[in-house]
């Protein structure tokens, strides 16, 4: 018996990889996330397969269902939204399992960032821009923050920003951000990225509460920096043809010519 952490993506459906999909289709048991999955993933689900939402349970809860999988030696198809990495609770489940010996494996998932990157038909790295994409989000009822960890330490950097959880948040993000990035600094929301409804609302850190206008709640993320809409940055150098690389060596006096992989 083992439980499968699976990222089960941003919220389309087809946006799971192909070993979720199977690991899901070959497992009795689906404990998934009901707050951000769509139930359509669901689909995948062997006939008969028990199937929880696990947005009502408390932690023991879950790990009571997943005990019960255990002793009855059924693999167990863990279900959290985007990819498993980054605020899923995963951690704290882990170690739980692990206490209890009760094996696991981590199956990636698409995550909202980039799902959000592809509405925008944006890259969230461009040259001399913006080099470094900072994942990040604000306090939360549930959840307090590093001290360390602050917007405005993020802030200084100019990096991209993806800040997650935190559309309530808006005009405190505005506030702290302004100062290093400037009030005309790009800024886009994407609102249920990749779902049939999604929205995009482009704008300013000077105008993006006004655009916004309370309109949007929960599952938004909010993009800052100079990347965002940026149609003047320099190209990479890797595709210069000038430039002398393993893959495509200048000349015959190349370092890299006859080199193969
Ligand atoms: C609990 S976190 C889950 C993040 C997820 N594990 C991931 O990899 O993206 C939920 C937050 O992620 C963002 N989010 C998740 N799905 C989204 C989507 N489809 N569109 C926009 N933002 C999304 C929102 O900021 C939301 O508040």
């Amino acid at each position: 018996m083992t439980v499968h952490f699976i990222g089960a993506g941003p919220g389309a459906p087809d946006l799971l990889t192909l070993r979720g999909r199977d690991l899901i289709a070959a497992s009795p048991v689906c404990l998934y996330a009901g707050s951000l999955i769509p139930t359509a993933i669901l689909d995948h689900c062997p006939p008969g397969a028990r199937i929880v939402n696990t947005a009502p349970l408390s932690l023991d809860e879950i790990i009571a269902e997943i005990a019960a999988a255990h002793d009855a030696g059924h693999d167990v198809a863990r279900l959290h939204s985007g990819d498993v990495s980054v605020w899923s609770a995963m951690g704290e489940q882990l170690r739980r399992l692990k206490a209890l010996s009760i094996p696991f494996t981590i199956t990636p998932g698409v995550p909202a960032f980039a799902a959000a990157a592809a509405t925008l038909g944006a890259e969230l790295t461009l040259p001399e821009l913006g080099q470094s994409l900072v994942l990040t989000r604000t306090p939360g009822r549930a959840s307090t923050m590093p001290p360390r960890e602050t917007l405005t330490r993020f802030a200084a950097t100019g990096a991209t920003l993806a800040i997650h959880l935190s559309i309530h948040n808006l005009a405190q993000v505005v506030a702290d951000l302004v100062p290093e990035y400037g009030a005309d600094c790009p800024v886009a929301v994407v609102w249920r990225a990749s779902w049939p409804d999604e929205r995009v609302v482009r704008a300013t850190l000077g105008t993006i509460e006004t655009a916004i206008a309370g309109s949007m709640e929960r599952t938004a993320l909010i993009l800052v920096g100079p990347v965002l809409g940026a149609e003047h940055f320099a190209e990479s150098s890797l595709y210069a043809p000038g430039y002398d690389r393993r893959f495509r060596p200048r000349d015959a006096n190349s370092p890299f010519a006859g080199v193969s992989e």
